[in-house]
């Protein structure tokens, strides 16, 4: 994508990645995703901050191509997909510097194999003068590395924040114009990346409150040209406060799983729970990551393979486990031919989890009325919990 002025003096470059539907052979991108790089020209010196995925490094050189010089590349945050073409622009302009916090030298050394005479870093707090716009350097650990910092430029009130509050989205629009997809793909973003660093983020976003911006230049999707939108959300999702929401993932091999989650979501709803149901069978991990942001409760249900859970529930509660939501409640219910310990072995997988378990409901074969009742049963339990927990909004 060409490069586009966002405030005099500062470029906006966007490497697309339309096609791409896989983030670290992990994470599902419906909406592709892009790399953004910034060009921050000052009247002595002019900048680059972050580059782009290596598998895009020639649309990113191609922008650069005509530029006559580049004395700083910046480098917010090593993971490949911002720092990978690095390598490439330092050798097309040989004079510039790496400019990165000094937790990041050892990892641009070993990652990308920058020469150590080519580094320089940067306390939290220090400043390049750039001659009319200055690079202040703010570190913001374990967003979501530990090397991770973002750039500030008071001049022109502009935060340049690398992955934090970024969205990943393919698109043509430089700054946020359609609220509600960027809301939902940032949303994604955070779920998948930022949620095990809560506290953390918490803490950083207080640093950033001290900072004077009306622009947020993240080096995923969009421009924030309001920026009051995305700070409301990540205030949003790393409060404490929970909705009366049930994340129910499950899977069913013969259909006697399916019938206890059928039942279970009816009698749920009946109490005025928003159930998030998943069949782990056709289910975007995604999804299920962004349900999990603002959910009280955590149900899961499970088939006997093998005396433990199918494998896809395994996978599903691990990856919950990782993800660290703010969940309070749990409960796993589930069925079996002759024997099972999957009840056991899935409450084993999430030990990260501080919840509390309201039940379990196990069933032989298929559901009976007594097992509809011990669901029912199970419903009252988490609608009681909820209706009596002050942090949860009913
Ligand atoms: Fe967008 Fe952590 O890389």
């Amino acid at each position: 994508m060409h490069a586009r002025e966002i405030r005099r003096g500062i470029e906006y470059i966007a490497t697309v990645h339309w096609e791409r539907r896989l983030f670290d052979s992990l994470i599902p991108l419906p909406d592709g995703t892009s790399y953004n790089a910034y060009l921050v020209r000052g009247s002595d010196a002019t900048a680059l901050i972050d580059s782009t995925d290596p598998v895009l490094r020639h649309e990113l050189l191609a922008q650069l191509e005509a530029e006559p010089r580049l004395d700083y590349v910046v480098s917010q945050h090593s993971e490949q997909d911002h720092s990978g073409t690095i390598p490439d622009v330092l050798a097309r302009f040989p004079a510039a510097t790496l400019v990165c916090s000094p937790k990041a030298e050892a990892m641009v050394t070993t990652h990308l194999g920058v020469p150590a005479e080519r580094i320089r870093t940067v306390d939290d707090g220090e400043c390049i003068d750039l001659g009319g716009k200055t690079l202040q350097f703010v570190h913001t650990p374990w967003v979501h590395w530990p090397e991770t910092m973002c750039t500030y430029v008071a001049e022109d009130k502009c935060l340049f924040s690398c992955d934090f509050f970024g969205s990943h989205l393919a698109t043509t629009d430089c700054f946020v114009s359609d609220r509600a997809r960027v809301y939902e793909a940032a949303k994604r973003y955070y779920a998948e990346i930022m949620m095990p660093f809560r506290s953390v983020i918490v803490r950083n976003l207080a640093k950033l409150d001290r900072l004077d911006f009306d622009l947020i230049a993240p080096s995923h999707g969009p421009v924030y040209d309001q920026p009051g939108f995305i700070l409301d959300a990540y205030r949003d999702w790393v409060s404490p406060r929970l909705k009366n929401e049930v994340v129910l993932p499950y899977i069913s091999m013969h259909g006697s799983t399916e019938r206890m989650a059928k039942a279970l979501i009816d009698s749920l709803a009946r109490r005025g729970i928003t159930v998030h149901a998943f069949d782990l069978a056709a289910t975007d991990i995604g999804k299920l990551a962004i349900a999990l942001v603002d959910a009280a409760t955590l149900i899961v249900g499970t088939p006997t393979v093998h005396v433990g859970p199918h494998p896809a529930v395994y996978y599903a509660a691990h990856l919950a486990n990782l993800l660290r939501p703010k969940v309070k409640y749990a409960a796993i219910f589930g069925s079996y031919g002759w024997s099972s310990k999957a009840i056991e072995q899935i409450a084993g997988l999430i030990p990260n989890l501080k919840v509390e378990v309201l039940g379990t409901v196990l069933q032989k074969g298929l559901p009976t009325p007594d097992t509809l009742r011990q669901l029912d049963d199970l419903a009252d339990a988490v609608a009681r919990a909820h209706n009596a927990d002050e942090a949860i909004v009913t």
